[in-house]
Protein backbone atom coordinates (compact mmCIF):
# COMPACT_ATOMS: atom_id res chain seq x y z
CA UNK A 1 0.00 0.00 0.00
CA UNK A 2 1.40 3.35 -1.41
CA UNK A 3 1.61 5.81 1.92
CA UNK A 4 1.44 9.37 2.66
CA UNK A 5 3.64 10.33 6.08
CA UNK A 6 2.85 14.21 6.41
CA UNK A 7 3.64 15.78 9.84
CA UNK A 8 5.07 18.60 11.47
CA UNK A 9 7.62 18.52 14.22
CA UNK A 10 9.42 21.98 16.49
CA UNK A 11 12.58 20.28 17.61
CA UNK A 12 12.49 16.96 15.76
CA UNK A 13 10.68 14.82 18.19
CA UNK A 14 7.87 14.17 15.66
CA UNK A 15 10.28 13.63 12.62
CA UNK A 16 11.90 11.07 14.80
CA UNK A 17 8.49 9.36 15.55
CA UNK A 18 7.49 9.64 11.50
CA UNK A 19 10.64 7.81 10.73
CA UNK A 20 10.54 5.24 13.59
CA UNK A 21 6.80 4.34 12.15
CA UNK A 22 7.53 4.90 8.35
CA UNK A 23 10.05 2.15 9.06
CA UNK A 24 7.60 -0.56 10.58
CA UNK A 25 4.88 0.39 7.43
CA UNK A 26 4.85 -1.97 4.56
CA UNK A 27 4.98 -0.97 1.16
CA UNK A 28 6.31 2.72 -0.17
CA UNK A 29 6.48 5.64 2.37
CA UNK A 30 6.40 9.38 1.67
CA UNK A 31 7.28 11.55 4.14
CA UNK A 32 6.69 14.87 3.87
CA UNK A 33 7.34 17.83 6.38
CA UNK A 34 4.27 20.48 6.29
CA UNK A 35 6.18 23.01 7.33
CA UNK A 36 8.15 22.84 4.24
CA UNK A 37 6.52 24.68 1.35
CA UNK A 38 6.84 21.87 -0.97
CA UNK A 39 4.10 19.79 0.83
CA UNK A 40 1.23 22.07 -0.52
CA UNK A 41 2.04 20.97 -3.64
CA UNK A 42 1.22 16.96 -2.98
CA UNK A 43 -1.57 14.73 -4.00
CA UNK A 44 -3.86 12.96 -1.74
CA UNK A 45 -5.55 11.42 -4.28
CA UNK A 46 -2.00 9.26 -5.45
CA UNK A 47 -2.26 7.49 -1.47
CA UNK A 48 -3.68 4.64 0.04
CA UNK A 49 -2.80 5.45 3.23
CA UNK A 50 -2.12 8.72 4.32
CA UNK A 51 -0.55 9.33 8.21
CA UNK A 52 -1.17 12.85 9.90
CA UNK A 53 1.31 13.49 12.82
CA UNK A 54 2.50 16.63 15.08
CA UNK A 55 3.18 17.87 18.56
CA UNK A 56 1.12 19.95 20.86
CA UNK A 57 2.68 22.62 22.48
CA UNK A 58 0.44 25.26 24.66
CA UNK A 59 -2.07 22.68 24.56
CA UNK A 60 -2.41 23.09 20.31
CA UNK A 61 -1.05 21.21 17.40
CA UNK A 62 1.17 22.73 14.90
CA UNK A 63 -1.07 25.58 12.61
CA UNK A 64 0.35 23.77 9.45
CA UNK A 65 -1.03 20.35 10.45
CA UNK A 66 -4.69 22.10 11.03
CA UNK A 67 -4.18 23.88 7.90
CA UNK A 68 -3.22 20.39 5.77
CA UNK A 69 -6.10 18.54 7.71
CA UNK A 70 -8.91 21.57 6.40
CA UNK A 71 -7.84 22.20 3.64
CA UNK A 72 -7.74 18.43 2.31
CA UNK A 73 -10.35 17.72 4.26
CA UNK A 74 -12.67 15.88 1.82
CA UNK A 75 -9.80 13.96 -0.06
CA UNK A 76 -8.43 12.73 3.29
CA UNK A 77 -12.13 10.96 4.20
CA UNK A 78 -11.77 8.90 0.90
CA UNK A 79 -8.27 7.70 1.45
CA UNK A 80 -8.51 4.23 2.23
CA UNK A 81 -6.72 4.47 5.46
CA UNK A 82 -6.19 6.68 7.70
CA UNK A 83 -3.57 7.22 10.60
CA UNK A 84 -3.42 10.25 13.18
CA UNK A 85 -0.65 10.56 15.81
CA UNK A 86 0.00 13.02 18.30
CA UNK A 87 3.56 13.84 20.67
CA UNK A 88 3.00 15.26 23.84
CA UNK A 89 3.98 15.38 27.93
CA UNK A 90 0.77 14.79 28.91
CA UNK A 91 -0.60 11.08 29.41
CA UNK A 92 -3.87 9.80 29.65
CA UNK A 93 -7.26 11.82 29.64
CA UNK A 94 -4.95 15.00 29.27
CA UNK A 95 -3.45 13.47 26.43
CA UNK A 96 -6.66 11.89 24.91
CA UNK A 97 -8.06 15.54 24.99
CA UNK A 98 -5.88 17.19 23.47
CA UNK A 99 -5.40 14.61 20.57
CA UNK A 100 -9.50 15.16 20.31
CA UNK A 101 -8.79 18.78 19.37
CA UNK A 102 -6.28 18.54 17.92
CA UNK A 103 -8.00 16.94 14.48
CA UNK A 104 -11.46 17.83 12.76
CA UNK A 105 -13.94 15.18 14.29
CA UNK A 106 -14.65 13.82 11.10
CA UNK A 107 -11.10 12.48 10.32
CA UNK A 108 -10.83 11.08 14.18
CA UNK A 109 -13.56 8.95 13.85
CA UNK A 110 -12.54 7.69 10.25
CA UNK A 111 -9.43 7.02 11.74
CA UNK A 112 -8.33 3.33 11.78
CA UNK A 113 -4.96 4.23 13.92
CA UNK A 114 -4.86 6.78 16.44
CA UNK A 115 -1.59 7.34 18.63
CA UNK A 116 0.14 8.89 21.33
CA UNK A 117 3.68 8.79 20.53
CA UNK A 118 5.53 10.33 23.62
CA UNK A 119 7.60 13.44 23.73
CA UNK A 120 11.13 14.51 24.42
CA UNK A 121 12.35 18.22 25.81
CA UNK A 122 14.95 19.20 23.96
CA UNK A 123 16.41 21.81 25.84
CA UNK A 124 19.22 22.48 23.74
CA UNK A 125 16.92 23.15 20.75
CA UNK A 126 14.26 25.19 23.13
CA UNK A 127 14.20 28.94 22.75
CA UNK A 128 14.81 30.87 26.12
CA UNK A 129 11.37 31.31 26.33
CA UNK A 130 10.11 27.49 25.98
CA UNK A 131 12.86 26.36 27.92
CA UNK A 132 12.52 29.04 31.23
CA UNK A 133 8.48 27.67 30.42
CA UNK A 134 9.26 23.76 30.59
CA UNK A 135 11.30 24.27 33.84
CA UNK A 136 8.69 26.14 35.53
CA UNK A 137 5.60 24.56 34.19
CA UNK A 138 6.85 20.39 34.15
CA UNK A 139 10.03 20.83 36.06
CA UNK A 140 11.95 19.48 33.63
CA UNK A 141 15.92 20.53 34.70
CA UNK A 142 17.37 18.42 31.96
CA UNK A 143 16.60 17.12 28.49
CA UNK A 144 14.71 13.61 28.14
CA UNK A 145 13.52 11.14 25.50
CA UNK A 146 10.30 9.51 26.15
CA UNK A 147 9.21 8.41 22.70
CA UNK A 148 6.59 5.59 23.00
CA UNK A 149 7.71 2.92 20.96
CA UNK A 150 5.36 0.18 22.04
CA UNK A 151 2.42 2.70 20.69
CA UNK A 152 4.61 3.08 16.94
CA UNK A 153 4.21 -0.83 17.23
CA UNK A 154 0.79 -0.49 18.12
CA UNK A 155 -0.15 2.29 15.31
CA UNK A 156 1.49 0.31 12.71
CA UNK A 157 -0.02 -3.29 13.80
CA UNK A 158 -3.43 -1.51 13.70
CA UNK A 159 -2.93 -0.47 9.97
CA UNK A 160 -2.25 -3.65 8.39
C1 LIG B 1 7.08 25.35 24.93
C2 LIG B 1 6.52 23.96 25.03
C3 LIG B 1 5.16 23.78 25.31
C4 LIG B 1 4.62 22.49 25.40
N1 LIG B 1 3.29 22.36 25.71
C5 LIG B 1 2.76 21.11 25.81
C6 LIG B 1 1.38 20.94 26.12
O1 LIG B 1 0.60 21.88 26.25
N2 LIG B 1 0.93 19.66 26.26
C7 LIG B 1 1.72 18.57 26.12
O2 LIG B 1 1.23 17.45 26.26
N3 LIG B 1 3.03 18.70 25.79
C8 LIG B 1 3.57 19.94 25.64
N4 LIG B 1 4.89 20.10 25.31
C9 LIG B 1 5.72 18.90 25.04
C10 LIG B 1 5.91 18.66 23.55
O3 LIG B 1 4.72 18.17 22.98
C11 LIG B 1 7.07 17.67 23.38
O4 LIG B 1 8.26 18.32 23.76
C12 LIG B 1 7.20 17.07 21.99
O5 LIG B 1 8.13 16.02 22.03
C13 LIG B 1 7.60 18.11 20.96
O6 LIG B 1 7.70 17.49 19.71
P1 LIG B 1 8.40 18.22 18.45
O7 LIG B 1 9.84 18.37 18.77
O8 LIG B 1 8.16 17.29 17.31
O9 LIG B 1 7.69 19.51 18.26
C14 LIG B 1 5.45 21.36 25.20
C15 LIG B 1 6.80 21.55 24.88
C16 LIG B 1 7.35 22.82 24.78
C17 LIG B 1 8.80 23.00 24.44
Amino acid sequence: MKTLLAYASKHGTTRKAAEKLAGQLEGEVKIINLKERASRNVRIEDYERVIVGGSIHIGKIQKSVRKFCQANLEKLLEVKQLGLFICCAEEKEKALEQMENAFPAELLEKAAAKGLFGHEFNLEKMSFISRAMIKKVAGVEKSESKIKDENIKQFAEDLV
